[in-house]
């Protein structure tokens, strides 16, 4: 029976761990997405006008450093003869305008645009560019989620002059599936301090679907836990990220492949530092009081990648008591808003900007840490059975690793730990059919 119990247990938990945000769908954010919005101004044959948005509608998920490659596929060999705001990586064979006054921007067949960086020229710049491709969420930012560049776009001699929308966008950010882009209402321009109101001649949108399991094959990030009741650590589960040690290094050890200069523009594969778990991010859960009718914990994040900086780091935390939060000490909170989803016991945390909200990497002080205070819910609240601890934690909108509920921390001389074991294990089935 006991054994029993341990399998539906370790295959729940298996299910639990991994079921959300794989397939495109999040339960925490179902509405989040990209969407590259086309807007036609202006259109004559043989030249148009056009801007193009990218916006990061997600409550959690933002997009880093080195930041968002946007490409696509011409249908009718259009060429981009000038744009502002951002720049394509490569500008292809021109020489079919070899004759004209200056040569395109870009000739190639699937051009890829980068965002400018901080600090372009002022003539180059439009509104909402050059950010280096760096989107923020709409928790932890509502003001710079959206980048936007414009283009002027011709064809090859010989070509019809009409504008056709291109098809197979691909933001280059890992992990993003892009559908077609479909017509919609054109979008509205507000002028005259809005009195006034133009309109695009047309425009399009298409959107874009994170997976963690296209991101990455592994989890990125894995959780421990502790009580104040209980001696032991319960650690990350062993392998949480993966197993070969090949590619860790030791603590305070500076191998030669690491020596190896790299391009701070490109996205390096982490090199992590040597644990059991060998995830790149640590996020330890500690119940640490019990008030009369509060309690407290501490959430502390390791980095332990010796190659990245985390910058504008978020963590979502699933917890039954986080719909009382009373105060977080340093870190900024906001809870996941019920209007976006029926779910009332999550939240966002990130840091203070200039203090906590970059998790420098793993060798400096690759640790940012908070404490929570939480009211109690007499009729709710519990020690027992695991209650104290997150059901879920997403780093960065990643599922991080849980321990098995077999291993959570548990009250000293708990009597019929089997019996409360098994109503643990029904909360997770339960909890997980309402996932699936
Ligand atoms: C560039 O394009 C022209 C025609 O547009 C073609 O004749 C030429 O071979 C191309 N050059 C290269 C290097 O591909
Ligand atoms: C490309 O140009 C051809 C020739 O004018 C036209 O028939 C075709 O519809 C265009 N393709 C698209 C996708 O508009
Ligand atoms: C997008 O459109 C192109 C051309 O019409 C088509 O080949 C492609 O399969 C479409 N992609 C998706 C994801 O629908
Ligand atoms: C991370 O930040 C630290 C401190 O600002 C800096 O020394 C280091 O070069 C940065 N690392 C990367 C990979 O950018
Ligand atoms: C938070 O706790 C207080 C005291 O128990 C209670 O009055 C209040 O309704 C709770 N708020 C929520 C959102 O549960
Ligand atoms: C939170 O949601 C649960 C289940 O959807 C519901 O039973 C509970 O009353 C909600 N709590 C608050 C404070 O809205």
């Amino acid at each position: 029976m006991n054994a029993m119990l341990k399998l539906l247990l370790a295959v729940t938990f298996i299910l639990f761990t991994i079921s959300p945000s794989t397939h495109g769908y999040d339960p925490l954010d179902p509405y989040g997405k990209m969407i590259i919005k086309w807007d036609l101004l202006h259109s004559s044959p043989g030249q148009h006008t056009v801007l193009v948005k990218l916006e990061n509608v997600q409550e959690y998920r933002h997009v880093e450093k080195p930041g968002w490659k946007l490409s696509w596929h011409w249908v009718n060999k259009t060429v981009i003869w000038d744009m502002r705001g951002a720049e394509t990586t490569e500008q292809g064979n021109c020489s079919a305008f070899a004759s004209s006054e200056t040569l395109p921007h870009c000739c190639l067949r699937r051009p890829t645009i980068v965002d400018l960086l901080p600090g372009a020229p002022f003539n180059m710049q439009v509104s909402n560019c050059c950010r280096g491709g760096v989107l923020t969420s709409m928790s932890q930012d509502q003001t710079n989620h959206v980048s936007a560049f414009h283009m002027t776009l011709g064809s090859f001699p010989g070509y019809p002059g009409e504008f056709t929308m291109p098809h197979d966008f691909d933001i280059g950010v890992p992990g993003y599936t892009c559908g077609n882009a479909t017509s919609v209402a054109p979008t509205k321009y507000s002028t005259d301090k809005g009195r006034r109101k133009t309109q695009a001649l047309a425009t399009w949108e298409a959107e874009c679907l994170y997976s963690q399991l296209k991101s990455s094959q592994s989890p990125k990030c894995c959780v421990s836990l502790s009580a104040f009741y209980y001696e032991n650590i319960v650690p990350c589960p062993t392998c949480s990220c993966g197993c070969s040690s090949s590619h860790c290094v030791k603590s305070g050890v500076v191998p030669s492949f690491l020596k190896q200069k790299h391009d701070p523009h490109e996205e390096v594969s982490p090199v992590v530092q040597c644990t059991k778990h060998m995830c790149p991010i640590h996020i330890h859960w500690h119940v640490k009081v019990n008030y009369k009718e509060y309690w407290r914990v501490k959430i502390s994040a390791t980095n332990l990648n010796t190659r990245r900086n985390y910058s504008d780091w978020n963590l979502v935390v699933q917890h039954p008591n986080l719909n009382n939060v009373s105060r977080v000490f340093s870190f900024n909170y906001k809870a996941i808003p019920p209007l976006h989803s029926s779910i009332n016991d999550t939240g966002v945390f990130w840091g203070f900007k200039f203090y906590n909200d970059v998790l420098i990497q793993a060798g400096e002080i690759g640790n940012v840490q908070t404490e929570l205070l939480l009211r109690k819910d007499m009729g709710d609240f519990s020690l027992r059975e695991g209650w104290g601890f997150p059901r879920r934690i997403l780093f960065n909108g990643d599922e991080c690793v849980m321990p098995s509920p077999i291993d959570y921390p548990r009250l000293p001389n708990s009597a019929s730990y089997s019996s409360r074991l098994s109503s643990f294990g029904t909360f997770v089935l339960c909890f997980l059919l309402l996932l699936v």
